[in-house]
């Protein structure tokens, strides 16, 4: 079911400071800041040969990153996102063998403009898994 990582997806207490530590330090590339607002995110995308990392910084009121930060403080990995060719087939099958589906189970436009879905994490080991339809 599962296809390509799509990405891997870091929440970071300061974007400017994570953006300059991938680009200057680990010499990778790295995109200025979009706003993803029905996130509750910013996210710079940093592109490697193979895939991304997503480097979220919670804005706005209610963002789903802003708790997750505060019990992360310095940062941590939030989500790894992978590719699935038809979503609601895939979210059929996943409710049928028991995992939960975050939200009512509609997929959302997600940072790619694709629809998108995320999985409790209790059901993947302690890992919010994002899919994307791609
Ligand atoms: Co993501």
């Amino acid at each position: 079911m599962i296809g390509k990582l799509n990405h891997v997806a870091i929440a970071v207490p300061d974007l400017t400071a994570a953006s300059a530590t991938y680009r200057d330090i680990l010499g990778a590339d790295v995109s200025e800041p979009v706003d993803v607002l029905e996130h509750g995110v910013r996210v710079v995308f940093v592109n490697l040969p193979n895939t991304k990392i997503e480097l979220l910084l919670p804005i706005g009121e209610n963002s789903p990153i802003a708790g997750f930060l505060a019990k992360n403080p310095s940062g941590g990995i939030h989500h790894v996102c992978y590719e699935v060719s038809d979503i609601i087939a895939a979210r059929d099958s996943l409710v049928k063998s028991g995992a939960r589906v975050l939200g009512d189970g509609t997929p959302k436009i997600g940072a790619h403009g694709n629809p998108v879905l995320f999985l409790h994490p209790k059901d993947f080991y302690g890992t919010l898994v994002e899919l994307e339809q791609v």
